[in-house]
């Protein structure tokens, strides 16, 4: 349990914890304006009512996630922090634990198997594109359905099994929020989820030991490195960590990025007209309206950060999605740009997948999907429908409920 007074943000809101309510509707309308106004008078690290230390520089995010000093699993550490124990993969492990797993993930999950789905993802789109037409809300049809098929098949989760997990990752990706955010009911709804989840793939993961079939879960089941080979909490838990950002984050890439685009019909018309700029577009959709918004680390040992003491255990949270507009590093940053990233510009990388030693296993594969989808969606002619647009209840996570367009054939 997390303590009989409940979460310290049903004890003192999230708005004073963060320095910004996220559950405020203009928030969520805009977070970056909302951003912007946590760092005005050239502070670059703010401390919220809390205690809690909040970045929106570049500079200080990419600083913090490579340096080793920080992490995730102090001793100790501050009384929020027990996300990190129920997360028991290693997207909040430290090395060693992290090097050794994430390695051993890496050798199953590599850029040549990812290259290899390209075809498949290219007929899903199609299919799943197919009859639009009229109005219809592009989540329901392309932005969730495509990375979930895709994830699903590569783990060798059998088609009429899918269905099942549409509510536990609803779940989970409430969960990825840190849970000194959380109310207790969504805590436990969480870990439920997780544990459902465990034994699913628990029973086919014993299918694939004695069965091996070409696919992911098969490739996880008998991986090794110099004798080294994942634990069956360790392999469920990496399942389940693929799956969640399988269903949660490309959903967002996809459906933030067409977005974008709708908005701005001058860059939605050049993307149309130059279908080479699709995989600089979508690195310029990924830092204009990330789907992951932020991460936390926690100081190892005390650090000097900018001046700044960072006690042992204490947390500093890296606004990422700020950084992607940070005007010291970013030309015009509030303007979305699809030939940013095109040859010969070296804009800075931006942050979306994060930096360092946990940046995104996944980046190939989302990638991949959000070039197919997008290329494929604006060969068609498309418009935004009215209607108000409502995002998910998520912190870390930035998307939208519905996105209601029309689509002519
Ligand atoms: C890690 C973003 C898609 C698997 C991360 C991190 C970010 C991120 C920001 C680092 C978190 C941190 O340092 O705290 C995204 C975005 C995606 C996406 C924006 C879609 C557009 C995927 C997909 C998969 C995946 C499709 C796999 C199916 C992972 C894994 C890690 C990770 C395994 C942990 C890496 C580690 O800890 O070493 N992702 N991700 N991601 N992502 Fe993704």
């Amino acid at each position: 349990g997390t303590g009989q007074a409940g979460t310290a943000a049903e004890q003192a809101g999230a708005a004073a914890i963060l320095g910004f309510d996220p559950g405020d509707p203009a928030f969520r309308a805009d977070p970056y304006a909302h951003y912007r106004t946590l760092t005005s008078h050239g502070r670059r690290l703010t401390r919220t009512d809390v205690g809690l230390r909040v970045t929106t520089s570049y500079d200080l995010c990419e600083r913090v996630l490579r340096d080793p000093r920080f992490g995730h699993r102090p001793d100790g550490g501050e009384p929020w922090r027990a996300t990190v124990a129920r997360n028991r993969s290693f997207l909040t492990m430290d090395p060693p634990d992290h090097t050794r797993l994430r390695r051993l993930v890496s050798k199953a999950f590599t850029p040549r198997l990812v290259e290899r789905l390209r075809p498949r993802v290219e007929a899903l789109v199609d299919e799943l594109l197919r009859d639009v037409s009229g109005e219809t809300d592009l989540i329901a049809t392309l932005a969730y359905p495509l990375p979930v098929i895709v994830i699903s098949e590569m783990l060798g989760v059998p088609p009429e099994d899918r269905d099942l997990f549409k509510g536990w990752s609803d779940s989970l990706a409430r969960g990825l929020d840190p849970d000194f955010l959380l109310p207790e009911a969504e805590i436990a709804q969480r870990d439920e989820a997780r544990e459902e989840f465990g034994t699913y793939f628990r029973e086919l993961a014993a299918k694939r030991r004695t069965e091996p079939r070409d696919d992911l879960l098969s490739a996880l089941v008998s991986v090794s490195d110099g004798g080294d080979v994942l634990s069956e909490d360790e392999l469920l838990a990496t399942c389940v960590l693929l799956l969640v950002a399988g269903h949660e984050t490309t959903v967002n890439l996809i459906g933030n990025g067409a977005l974008a685009l709708l908005r701005d019909p001058a860059q939605l018309a050049l993307f149309r007209e130059r279908p080479g700029l699709v995989q600089a577009a979508v690195e310029e959709l990924l830092r204009y309206d990330p789907p992951v918004q932020l991460t936390l680390r926690s100081a190892l040992e005390d650090v000097d950060l900018d001046g700044t003491l960072i006690e042992r255990g204490k947390l500093v949270l890296l606004l990422t999605g700020a950084a992607n507009r940070d005007p010291s590093v970013f030309d015009d940053p509030n303007r979305l740009d699809i030939t940013r990233y095109a040859e010969g510009r070296d804009a800075p990388k931006h942050l979306s997948f994060g930096h360092g030693i946990h940046f995104c296993l996944g980046a190939p594969l989302a990638r991949l999907e959000g070039q197919v989808a997008l290329g494929k969606l604006f060969e068609r002619d498309v418009a935004l429908a009215s209607g108000d647009l409502v995002y998910r209840d998520n912190l870390v996570l930035r998307g939208l409920r519905d996105l209601p367009v029309t689509v002519r054939a």
